[in-house]
């Protein structure tokens, strides 16, 4: 029998992170906090509720803190401690990955050849079945979270790739994967195909791809043999396009809030998003909005 729980997500981690430059030439992207909360957490966090085995990082020797990040650090955690901040000390115990409970795998992409070529780097690590991918610089906020929604619809013989979409303004296609969609069916965008950054008037819709994806195996085949694609990269949706004649492609619209946070906007907006939520920033909120000034 074909296995079809999802057991495995990759985390794509070795990108340049240019539109955050000079932050990024000290800290990784996916370390930049929303307040508190570096990007990376929220995506494990999301990973975790997804309920896989395997947790696979893709990044490069450059970017050495993520995997300081997201392991426990227990001389940290005593320090804490000792220092009378036990509080501190079990929230990051709580919030590190604990490899007793998923296995945690970390492996290089040597250079940052494009989201396909580190999605491909992973191959040799996965487990069986479909294979999740969440682009931490994606932040979905959802109750249930993204990945969780997708895995419980996931139906491998519907559509082998499900990807997460959502509609954007035809004035944006050029900036998204997007779907050339047949037929909707609740949540489900059935779809024969998917074009990397069109046009507007080349657009097929304006059902955009966005950073959270469940993929049939056969991915690894097209990736590859996969050309580079848009910008001299391996495209990830160049592959989907491709292996999908095969496996099929639906999009699958979530129902969470979704911030781009590899812009400087959709950062800014998440971060306002998370601090209107918090009674600690009602007063700094409320100083700008009427004078510009805190
Ligand atoms: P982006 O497309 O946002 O690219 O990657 P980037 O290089 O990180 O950032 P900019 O565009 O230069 O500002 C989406 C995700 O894919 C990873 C990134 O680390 C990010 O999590 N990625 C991208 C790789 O792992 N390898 C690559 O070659 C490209």
């Amino acid at each position: 029998m074909t296995q079809s729980k999802v057991r495995t997500v990759i985390f794509p981690v070795a990108g340049l992170g240019t539109r955050f430059m000079p932050a990024t030439k000290g800290t990784p992207k996916e370390l930049l906090p929303v307040i508190d909360t570096p990007l990376i957490q929220y995506a494990i966090d999301e990973a975790r509720e997804a309920e896989v085995d395997r947790m696979i990082f893709v990044s490069h020797p450059s970017k050495a803190a993520i995997k300081h990040y997201v392991l426990d650090d227990t001389q940290l955690r005593m320090t804490l401690t000792h220092h009378g901040k036990p509080e501190l000390a079990y929230q990051l115990q709580a919030a590190a990955l604990d490899t007793r409970t998923c296995e945690i795998i970390f492996v290089n992409q040597p250079e940052p050849r494009g989201l396909g070529d580190a999605v491909a780097c992973a191959r040799p690590h996965l487990l069986d079945g479909p294979v999740a991918v969440i682009l931490p610089d994606d932040l979905i906020l959802g109750e249930p979270g993204c990945l969780r929604e997708m895995v419980n619809a996931y139906d491998r013989d519907k559509a082998g790739h499900l990807i997460a979409v959502m509609e954007v303004p035809k004035a944006l296609t050029g900036q998204y994967g997007i779907l050339s969609v047949t037929s909707q069916e609740g949540h489900f965008v059935l779809s024969d195909g998917i074009v990397e950054k069109p046009a507007p008037d080349k657009a097929p819709s304006q059902m955009a791809v966005v950073g959270r994806y469940i993929l049939d195996p056969i991915i690894f085949d097209a990736l590859a043999h996969q050309a580079p694609g848009v910008g001299g990269e391996i495209q990830l949706t160049d592959a989907i396009a491709q292996s999908g004649r095969k496996a099929g492609i639906a999009g699958f619209r979530f129902s969470g809030r979704r911030f781009d946070c590899g812009s400087k906007q959709g950062m800014l907006a998440a971060t306002l998003f998370m601090a209107h939520k918090d009674p600690a920033y009602t007063e700094v909120l409320a100083a700008f909005q009427t004078s510009g000034d805190y």
